[in-house]
């Protein structure tokens, strides 16, 4: 694929994920660790990493803290991603992952992250318009947003991206998610948590969760895109709504499966192809991060293979 376009992703809010293997892990004890992993990452690092794979220039930006700068670096050398982070005092947040094969169980510690200053969140606006007034025009906003960052921000960003003509994903959680909505990005991506949490009731069935996903924003969302684990995910537009159902798939890691589904989102999009074959990319997108660790795909070949056992079915809702 030649002359693929630059896409930039933003992450407030990055995490250095640690798995460790702990076989039969009790909680009140001592327990021994038999093999340890630590993945650079965070949504939009994830986005960047899967996109970079697929063979796209791409530009990061964010905030990273200086103490632990080494293994995003790293990260960002390995797979060819253009390192725009506004690097801040402290240190960028720990996710440690306990996973006890033997239980089937993970168990998750979450550190705090930093605290970012007003300044830093406007250099990292400026850094994001910059790109669009260098000829971005694809912008994937990702995760949650650290201590210290006010909730309206995306919805900020994605008003002045959308000002410059740039094309906007957005895959983040409550408030700010809620915020932002008002801004109208061309994607969303909720799982469906995030959407019911976003719309304030539980969705049971099918025609609950597209009647929902398109009244977000009064209908002005292109696409919205609600992820529903290993149900598979439900693409919808204002006219046509698609399930997408991965096959039973082997999952080594977990890490990244609703990432990579925006990346594959973002891929699709940008190739021009239909929302049934957007549906079926993205999901198999998703399937190649779960078969590999941390925020890392399966070769190209395996992605397309997938994607023929996805079973992508147009509803007629609405
Ligand atoms: N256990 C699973 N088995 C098969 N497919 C899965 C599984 N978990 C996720 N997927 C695939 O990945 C897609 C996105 O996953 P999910 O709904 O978990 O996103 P998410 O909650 O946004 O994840 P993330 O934690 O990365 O933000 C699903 O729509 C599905 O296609
Ligand atoms: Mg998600």
């Amino acid at each position: 694929m030649a002359n693929l376009a630059r896409i930039a992703t933003v992450t407030l809010n990055p995490a250095l994920d640690q798995t460790a293997q702990a076989t039969n892990f009790h909680t009140g004890r001592v327990n021994r660790v038999t093999s340890e992993h630590a993945d650079a990452g965070g949504k939009g690092v994830n986005v960047a990493s899967f996109l970079s794979a697929y063979g796209y220039p791409v530009v990061a930006t964010g905030l990273l803290g200086r103490a632990n700068l080494e293994p995003f670096e790293d990260l960002f050398a390995e797979k060819g991603i253009t390192d725009r982070f506004v690097k801040v005092p402290g240190t960028t947040r720990v996710n440690v992952k306990l996973v006890d094969r033997i239980r089937e169980l993970i168990t998750e510690i979450n550190f705090p992250g930093i605290t970012a200053d007003a300044e830093s969140v406007s250099a990292v606006m400026e850094t994001v318009l910059a790109l669009a007034d260098d000829g971005v025009r694809w912008f994937v906003l990702s995760g949650s947003l650290p201590t210290g960052v006010q909730t309206d921000t995306y919805r900020q960003m994605v008003e002045q991206l959308k000002a410059r003509g740039c094309k906007v994903v957005l895959d983040t959680s409550g408030i700010p998610f809620d915020r932002a909505l008002s801004a109208r990005p061309h994607v969303v991506k909720p799982n469906i948590d995030e959407l019911q949490e976003v719309v304030g009731s539980s969705l049971g069935t099918l025609e609950e969760i597209v009647t929902a996903a398109r009244a977000l924003a009064d209908g002005a969302i292109e696409l919205s895109v609600v992820s529903m684990r290993d149900r598979g995910a439900l693409f919808v537009t204002s006219e046509a709504a698609v399930l997408a159902v991965p096959p039973k798939a082997r999952i080594v890691s977990t890490v990244g499966a609703g990432d990579a589904m925006v990346a594959g989102i973002t891929h699709g999009l940008l190739s021009g192809l239909s929302l049934p074959e957007i549906a079926r990319l993205s999901t198999a997108f998703s399937l190649g991060a779960l078969g590999e660790l941390g925020p890392n795909m399966l070769p190209k070949e395996d992605i397309e293979a997938f994607a023929e056992l996805v079973e992508v079915t147009e509803l007629k809702i609405g």
